[in-house]
This record gives C-alpha cells, structure tokens and sequence, in this order.
C-alpha cells in the first residue's frame, strides 16, 4: 500500500492551528502559554526549575519541606488531592508521604506522556496511594472524576501557575475551582510574590539560554506540528518585568522584518514586533487573599520563606453543603 503524507496546506485545522491563527491575529501577536509543555517544554521546564536564579520552584520546596506536616493536617483524613499542571509531582511528594489515609491523588496535566511516567513513578513509590492521572487541558471547562468515598477535595495548584491567568481570569478560575472542590473542600496553592525588579529579571533570563530555549520552544511546535517555517534564529526570547501591571511579560521579539508561513497561512512581522507568549502575574499576599475571597475562599494559614520571595496559602471553601 502507498503512504501518502497528507499536504500540510490541507490538513485538518486543529485547536492548536486555530489558536495560533487567532494569536497571530491579534495586536500584539500572542500565543497561549499553555503549548509550552509538549514533552520537550516540560523537560525544559524542569530545568528551568533547577536554575539557580529561578527561585520560585526552590522557594516553594523549602516552604513545603518546612509545612508540610501543617498542610496535611489541614487537608486532613480521607480526601482526595487533585493537583493542576502536575508536571512531576515533585512537590506533592511532601505531601504524599504525610496526609493520612489519602483516599486518591489525582494529578492533572496537559502533556500525556509526561503524565503516564509521571504517575508509574509514584504508584511505584506510593503502592497504598489509588493514583488516578486526567490527561487534560484544565483552562478548559473540565470535571474531575466522580469519587464516593473521599470525605473532602482538596485542589492543590503550586508553581504560581495561578499568576499566568490575568487577575480577572485568575478569579474566574478560581471559581471553577472552587465548584470543583465543592462544600468542605480546600485549595492549597503557591504565589508568587512583588519583590526586586533585579531579582524577577534574572529569574526569567538565565545566562545559560535555557529559559530563552524553552520560550522557543513554541516555534519549534509550530514547525513541526503545523508545517511552520519559522527560522528559529530570527527570534529572540525576551522578558521584562512592568512594575506597574505587577507582571513580568515574556515574549520573542522578531529580530528582522519577515514573512513566515504556517501551512497555508503566512504571517508578516516588523522587525521588532513581539509575539506575547506568557504573562506572569506576582502579587502581595494580602492582594492576593482579597482575590481568593471574591471567588469563594476564605485563608486558613499561609506561609512564606525569610524573604517573603513566595507564599503558599490554604483556603478552604466557604459554602456549607
Ligand atoms: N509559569 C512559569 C512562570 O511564570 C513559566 C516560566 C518560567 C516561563 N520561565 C519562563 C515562561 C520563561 C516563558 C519563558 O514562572
């Protein structure tokens, strides 16, 4: 039988494709945040959070490491754990060899086959945990797996991933959670927190090309997934951070004036031109409590590290059943 590859410029358009048209459609160009982690974006990632200068993944270890009896307590005897953009469930681990009698740890995450290793990983090493992976992508509408015997679900969002949302997105997210874990439920999440501008820069521009690597990345997904042309070195990686706005903003920067094609599709840059890639939101603590409480939440502890560089803050839910 003959093998015909399908001509990209006939290819059934898929979300991605659509997501990148209606990206590169916009004024500035952006591209959700989210294609990042394919298995070499996750990868990336995880190497990005071995950076010395990228704190917030060390920061908020140590802060586990330190709370995490206290957090189990709160989270507390036969609940469900369900984390979000799970990754490796490096974090959790702390969590998972001290809350009692956990009746599943769900971890959710975008990339399959990350997840899959992910979770023979801990069913290797937590045999008596029911480990119930969800390949899904959670910035759309969702539902958790049905369970009857848990007493409590607990959502458990590290990483600060809470501050790629916009702050209205944030709380409208927030709320989805918040249906999600239902009465009694709980939210233990991590934030990133306002502090030197110096520190926040170096944290996103590592000298070892990493970072600027991963936001690449998204190009390279491009050219391979979607029959892309761009040439990886008229891009630059770029992240600056608008104190005003309390964000850093990532973006790659067209190093030339260019036509690029995708598919059947070409798209015009001016040299200079940005394509928007992430927004990462960091905040105070109090500021950040407010937006809890306006999605349903209300604080039962939070703890920070001895620069107050990154809180970890446990909500329960504030409805009765
Ligand atoms: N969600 C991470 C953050 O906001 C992602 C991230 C870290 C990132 N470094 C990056 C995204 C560099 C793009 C470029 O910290």
């Amino acid at each position: 039988m003959s093998q015909t590859a399908t001509p990209i410029d006939t290819a059934p358009s898929t979300v991605f494709e659509q997501d990148v048209h209606d990206g590169f459609s916009r004024s500035p160009k952006f591209l959700p945040c989210k294609y990042f982690y394919d298995e070499r974006g996750s990868e990336l990632f995880a190497r990005i959070c071995e950076l010395d200068a990228y704190y917030p993944t060390r920061t908020e270890l140590a802060i586990m490491r330190c709370h995490a009896g206290e957090m189990a307590a709160l989270i507390g005897r036969h609940a469900r754990l369900v984390e979000l953009g799970s990754g490796d469930s490096t974090k959790t681990r702390l969590l998972l060899d001290r809350v009692v009698d956990l009746e599943a740890y769900v971890p959710i995450d975008i990339s399959a086959e990350y997840l899959a290793r992910a979770a023979s990983n801990l069913r290797r090493d937590y045999p008596h945990v029911p480990i119930l992976p969800v390949s899904l992508d959670y910035s759309r509408p969702f539902e958790l797996p049905r369970s009857v015997r848990a007493n409590r679900t607990v959502v458990y969002f590290p990483g600060s991933t809470i501050g790629n949302f916009t702050p209205a997105e944030a709380r409208r997210f927030l709320r989805i959670i918040e249906a999600a874990a239902g009465p009694r439920g709980g939210l233990l999440i991590g934030v990133d927190l306002k502090k030197d501008p110096a520190v926040l820069h170096a944290a996103y521009n590592d000298p070892e090309g990493i970072t600027a690597a991963f936001n690449l990345n998204l190009l390279v997904r491009i050219n391979h997934e979607l029959g892309g042309e761009f040439a990886l070195d008229q891009f630059r990686h770029d992240a600056f951070y608008d104190t005003r706005q309390g964000r850093i903003e990532m973006r790659l920067v067209s190093l030339a004036r260019q036509i690029v094609r995708i598919g059947s599709s070409s798209y015009a840059f001016a040299r200079g031109e940005p394509i928007t890639t992430e927004y990462s939101y960091k905040y105070d603590l109090g500021e950040f409590e407010k937006l809890a409480a306006e999605a349903g939440f209300s604080l039962r502890r939070s703890w920070t590290d001895e620069n107050g560089f990154f809180g970890v803050q446990y909500y329960a839910v504030d409805r009765a059943g």
